[in-house]
């Protein structure tokens, strides 16, 4: 008795000592790292045994999916290794993260989709910020020029998708964008912050107005896809591709929306982005199907809820972006809604055992039900973002820092 009484006193003591939040959170943290490295050394020991320079996307059959570097996804690995790094400091990450990055140069001239501001944004971008890649500015202007060739003036859009070609050729659009897009204007108004060169951020507030004005419902919800007619800016199609109605909610289209108009606000300090950014904020937290561990499914309108999968790269894309909110706007409870999101996406429901899963960190997100792709898998871009949640969550916590240099910036 007296064993027990002592162990339990001595567990209380330990409790009292460790269980201040910062500490509390410094567990968290690391052991998320230290989860996260265990990972990724599986996965790049498997690459470098290739001989090959391998990109891991996600897994089908069993067996881990590797994309070429025209793929939207290319670019999430390479910036995976530059967190890692970030999140380490440990010098073994720099070579993988260079080597995984570079071999994306070509994407630079990448021009018949609009993705090239998640690819060459998660890789050299970051490459640029955490290693003061000088060399790697040439590549994000160059870049941030391809995806400026898709604007269309006439519509005041950057055109998302080719619309004469693929499945997206069969569905009668002229001039499609998509939420998504929101994701790619970071390139452009860092292009503009390179060279000086106004161009890139014009494109980019011009983009973020006209998909302001046509892609949210009246209750700030948004559709996926918006058909223009490039030459006059009429919107001739409201529909979905990967959602499951035209008049449903996507829900990783929501957190697209969401961190897009935060890094708009960013860049731009226009209360009105900050604004729709507070506005999808709360459909995504007062939706009634949304779950109480905050981890979506594939659509909030999905018709056999609570039978339909998760998608968990809404929810980590979510968790980055309301760190970054919560910076500008420190009393809404964004930060404690993101710790939670992140509690939940660390616990054995969604975090993979290590040498499980591909090797890669979260289970369960989904890329496409409609097409019947990618259906309750890992992601590289839930990882991408989860991590991004995480250094953005040690930020704040080691430097009680909310300011935007201490969440992304150089
Ligand atoms: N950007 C494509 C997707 O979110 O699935």
């Amino acid at each position: 008795m007296k064993t027990i009484l002592n162990v339990v006193g001595a567990s209380l003591l330990m409790l009292t000592a460790c269980s201040t939040p910062k500490s509390a959170d410094e567990a968290f943290i690391r052991e998320n790292i230290e989860n996260a490295v265990a990972q990724h050394t599986i996965q790049t020991d498997i690459i470098e045994q290739s001989g090959k320079i391998l990109n891991p996307r996600t897994i089908k059959d069993g067996k881990i999916v590797y994309v070429p570097l025209e793929d939207w996804c290319s670019g999430f690995f390479p910036g995976n290794m530059w967190l890692t790094y970030e999140l380490t400091g440990d010098k073994k990450w720099l070579p993988l993260a260079e080597k995984y990055t570079e071999d994306l140069d070509s994407v630079k001239y990448l021009k018949w989709h609009h993705d090239v501001g998640f690819m060459i944004g998660c890789s050299y971008l970051n490459g640029y910020r955490f290693a003061e890649k000088e060399e790697y500015k040439d590549v994000i202007v160059e870049a941030a020029k391809s995806l400026s060739t898709r604007f269309r003036p006439g519509a005041g859009v950057i055109q998302s998708w080719d619309a004469d070609k693929g499945w997206q050729g069969t569905r009668g659009w002229m001039c499609p964008v998509i939420i998504d897009n929101m994701m790619n204007l970071e390139l452009l108004f860092e292009a503009t912050n390179l060279t000086g060169d106004s161009t890139f951020y014009n494109i980019a507030v011009k983009h973020a107005d006209t998909t302001l004005k046509h892609q949210f419902r009246d209750d700030n919800s948004s559709y996926h896809v918006i058909d223009y007619n490039p030459q006059t800016g009429e919107v001739r199609h409201k529909h979905t591709a990967q959602g499951y109605a035209h008049e449903s909610a996507w829900a990783r289209g929501q957190a697209w929306g969401l961190y897009g108009y935060t890094v708009c606000y960013r860049y731009t300090k226009d209360k009105k982005y900050l604004d729709m950014a507070q506005n999808i904020y709360n459909f995504i937290f007062n939706n009634k199907n949304l779950p109480e561990d905050l981890v979506p499914y594939w659509d909030y309108d999905a018709p056999n809820i609570p039978n339909e999968p998760r998608d968990v790269s809404s929810a980590a894309c979510t968790a980055s972006a309301l760190y970054e909110l919560n910076g500008y706007l420190p009393n809404n409870g964004y930060k404690k809604v993101a710790d939670e999101i992140m509690v939940n996406l660390s616990s054995p429901a969604y975090r993979a055992e290590v040498g499980t899963n591909g090797n890669f960190i979260l289970m369960h997100s989904v890329g496409s039900i409609p097409h019947n792709a990618e259906i309750d898998v890992p992601l590289n871009y839930a990882d991408y973002y989860f991590l991004e949640a995480l250094m953005r969550k040690r930020n704040i916590e080691n430097n009680n820092c909310f300011s935007t240099n201490c969440l992304t910036q150089k």
